[in-house]
Formats: C-alpha cells, sequence, structure tokens
C-alpha cells in the first residue's frame, strides 16, 4: 500500500527514526526526512548526511524555533497553559508545528503520505495524527513504530542488519524529548513513582541544594501578556527564552515531578524541566492579577484549563482553539508591566510587580487614615450582602458551629 508512494517522515536522526526510514523504503516508499529545529539543541549527527545514507529520496533541516516560540508557545503564555495544573505543554506544543510542517514538505515534494516514530501508548501520535487529518485531511498518515511492534532488541539488529548505525554512546535509560520550551524524562527507573529522579535525569537545572547561595533577581518585562525584556534588554521570545532557562535554571528553578493523565487512558510519571516556562508564567499570572478584574480572571482560570487539556489532547487546530485563543487575546490588552523575581534554589518568587495600568491602587488599599476608600459605604453594603445568610438564621435558628462531615 505504501508501493510507490511519497512519504515525509518526522525526523530526530536517532534510532527510532533511522529505522523508519529503511522501514519505509523496504515497502518501496520514497521516504523524504524533515529535521526541524525547535531549539533542542545541536544534533549529534549529520542528520541530513544520515538520512540520505540510510535511503531517503531527500533529506531537509529546517529551523523553526522562532515559529514555534510566535505561534505556540506564545498563546500558551498569553493562557497559562499547565497541563495537571503543573506542565507547561513544551512537547505539546511542538507536534502540531511539526506536523504542519510535514504537510508543508509534502506540498513541496507531491507527497500523499506522512510519517512519525511516535509508539502506540502516547500522547504524541494522536497530536500528529489529529493536527494533520485537521490541516491536510487528504494525506494519510503512517506510524511505522506503531505498527511494527518491534523490542528494541529486535530494532538494533534490524539497524544492524540494514547498517544503519547505532549510537555508540552508552545508551540512557530513559526516553527524553526537549526543545526550546522545556525538556521530558521519562521510562527507565522513573517508572516507579516512588522512585526518586538522581542527578543523571536533568540538564537543564542545578539541584536547588547546589544552586547558589546567593539569589538571583531578574526582572521580566511584558507587553500585552508576551515577556519583551530581560533585566530592561529587550529580546525576541525565543532569546529571551534561552536566557531565562539558562539564568532560572543554574538557580534550580524548573524541575516538575508528576503523575500525569495521557489522552489514550494510561496514568505516567513524567519528570519535567523548564526553567524559563515556570518563571514566565508565574511572572505573568502575577501581573495579571495587578491588571484584570476579579471577574475575568476567574473566567479566564476556566478558559485556561481548558486550553491547557485541548493543547494536551493534539486539539490545537481546531474552532475552540481558535475561540479561546481569541477570547485571551482580548483579556491581554493590559497586560503589560514588569514583575521582579527572586531566582533561589529551586525557587522564582515574585517580590514586585509594576504596571501603567495597574488595578491596584494604593489610595485605596492603604491602613492609612486617608484612604480614599469610603469606609462608611461598607457597613450598608455589608448588611445587604449578608441579608440572605441572616435571613436564614432568623427563620432556621442559625446554622450548627460543628460541620455534620467533622462530627463523629
Ligand atoms: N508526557 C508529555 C506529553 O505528552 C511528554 C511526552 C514526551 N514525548 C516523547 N516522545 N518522549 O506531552
Amino acid at each position: 500500500m505504501l508501493e510507490g508512494k511519497k512519504v515525509v517522515l518526522a525526523y530526530s536522526g536517532g534510532l527510532d527514526t533511522s529505522v523508519c526510514v529503511k522501514w519505509l523504503e523496504q515497502r518501496g516508499a520514497e521516504p523524504y526526512a524533515l529535521y526541524l529545529d525547535l531549539g533542542q539543541g545541536e544534533p549529534e549527527v549529520d542528520v541530513k548526511g544520515k538520512a540520505l545514507k540510510i535511503g531517503a529520496a531527500d533529506a531537509f533541516v529546517r529551523d523553526a524555533k522562532t515559529e514555534f516560540c510566535e505561534e505556540y508557545v506564545a498563546p500558551a503564555i498569553k493562557a497559562n497553559a499547565l497541563y495537571g495544573g503543573k506542565y507547561p505543554l513544551f512537547t505539546a506544543l511542538g507536534r502540531p508545528l511539526i506536523a504542519k510542517k510535514l504537510v508543508e514538505v509534502a506540498r513541496e515534494v507531491g507527497a500523499t503520505h506522512v510519517a512519525h516514530g511516535s509508539t502506540g501508548k502516547g500522547n504524541d501520535q494522536v497530536r500528529f495524527d489529529v493536527t494533520t487529518a485537521s490541516i491536510a485531511p487528504d494525506l494519510t498518515v503512517v506510524a511505522p513504530v506503531r505498527d511494527w511492534n518491534m523490542s528494541r532488541p529486535e530494532e538494533m539488529a534490524y539497524a544492524e542488519e540494514h547498517g544503519i548505525p547505532i549510537p555508540v554512546t552508552k545508551k540512557s535509560p530513559y526516553s527524553v524529548d526537549a526543545n526550546l520550551f522545556g525538556r521530558s524524562i521519562e521510562a527507565g527507573p522513573l517508572e516507579d513513582p516512588n522512585h526518586e529522579p538522581t542527578p543523571d535525569v536533568y540538564e537543564m537545572t542545578v539541584a536547588p541544594e547546589e544552586a547558589p547561595d546567593e539569589p538571583r533577581y531578574v526582572e521580566l518585562g511584558f507587553e500585552e501578556g508576551l515577556p519583551v525584556s530581560l533585566d530592561g534588554e529587550e529580546l525576541g521570545l525565543a532569546d529571551l527564552i534561552a536566557e531565562t532557562n539558562a539564568i532560572a535554571g543554574a538557580h534550580g528553578v524548573g524541575r516538575i515531578d508528576m503523575i500525569e493523565d495521557r489522552l489514550v487512558g494510561i496514568k505516567s510519571r513524567e519528570i519535567y524541566e523548564c526553567p524559563a516556562a515556570l518563571t514566565i508564567i508565574g511572572a505573568h499570572k502575577e501581573l495579571e492579577t495587578m491588571t484584570l478584574t476579579k471577574d475575568v480572571l476567574r473566567f479566564k482560570a476556566q478558559v485556561e484549563a481548558r486550553y491547557a487539556e485541548l493543547t494536551y489532547d493534539g486539539l490545537w487546530f481546531t474552532p475552540l482553539k481558535r475561540a479561546l485563543d481569541a477570547f485571551v487575546a482580548e483579556t491581554q490588552k493590559t497586560v503589560t508591566g514588569t514583575v521582579r523575581l527572586k531566582l533561589y534554589k529551586g525557587s522564582a518568587t515574585v517580590v514586585g510587580r509594576t504596571a501603567p495600568k495597574a488595578l491596584y491602587n494604593k489610595e485605596l488599599a492603604t491602613y492609612d487614615p486617608n484612604s480614599t476608600f469610603d469606609e462608611a459605604a461598607a457597613a450598608g453594603f455589608i448588611a445587604l450582602w449578608g441579608l440572605p445568610a441572616r435571613q436564614w438564621a432568623g427563620v432556621n435558628g442559625g446554622i450548627e458551629e460543628e460541620s455534620p462531615a467533622t462530627k463523629p
């Protein structure tokens, strides 16, 4: 069924996707490899040369960092998108972009198929497949790893048999995915949820106990909901994220250890490192508390949870996502200002904020006698606010102090 078909494969240069190239070629397909730079760091090998050597008809290496930041990470920052209230979704944000780029190359070379190296147990397969269906329903998605059911040793044997270079470095027991916005580490000893991650798990962060004894202060400047400067220096989003990763990571900020609910029903144990993501979202949320009304903040919290879920679930290119983006964008018009954070041994604590359109008003809030707040009006307000409670107590004789739930 793949005979003579052009297939564009998301290629990482690693063993899995290298084997995919061969697998496709052996089925008579014409494989094209696409390596995308989402800020995951330099590839260890000459990916283009490697793909061609294995049997790709052509191979492309493209830098998508700016697009990733502007079109995927930026809206997620505005939406404070954290899955399960914790995970900043960097992998989930990268997948729809990779799928979109696969489709782009498919159009360039006239391919009818796209392919990815995801297994059948994770979320990534869903994101690739659903994104492709959403933006290019005429294309067929192939997932060789999901279909072939090869064990690791079988895969190695297959690679050896076909002259595919096997990484000589000592194989890490972990499964890692990384981009500019974070790094995820799964599998191996981490599958025991009671096992504390050992130092070899981490690359972007130092252990909090080994972080400098002196705190580091950083100032993030925001404009309409997005960070635009670091310590007064204006930076594009990609550079700002890269620098914040380095600074916050050096202070042990950004580690997450969580049990996560995958879309396919599995609970999985995940370790994440995302110093910039947590620092920026923490600061952004704080600036919102200064500049948005109570009503907007409360409603937005519901939108944020839904936004995180749909991102996680591969529904990036959907009408709901579009509509929520419009809501979020509307809320961000006044979210401008600076947030000062103290980075210290694993924590990024907001210690100051200023905003030209701050709703915080010191004259109102101050306990000084010259406050502009009308305290006399408070008494009348409370009389009406408490009216239903007073009414109920009058009729029923007051609510008992101990709640039934705490009674023995
Ligand atoms: N659990 C995270 C997610 O679903 C990270 C997945 C990492 N993917 C990978 N192929 N290692 O977004």
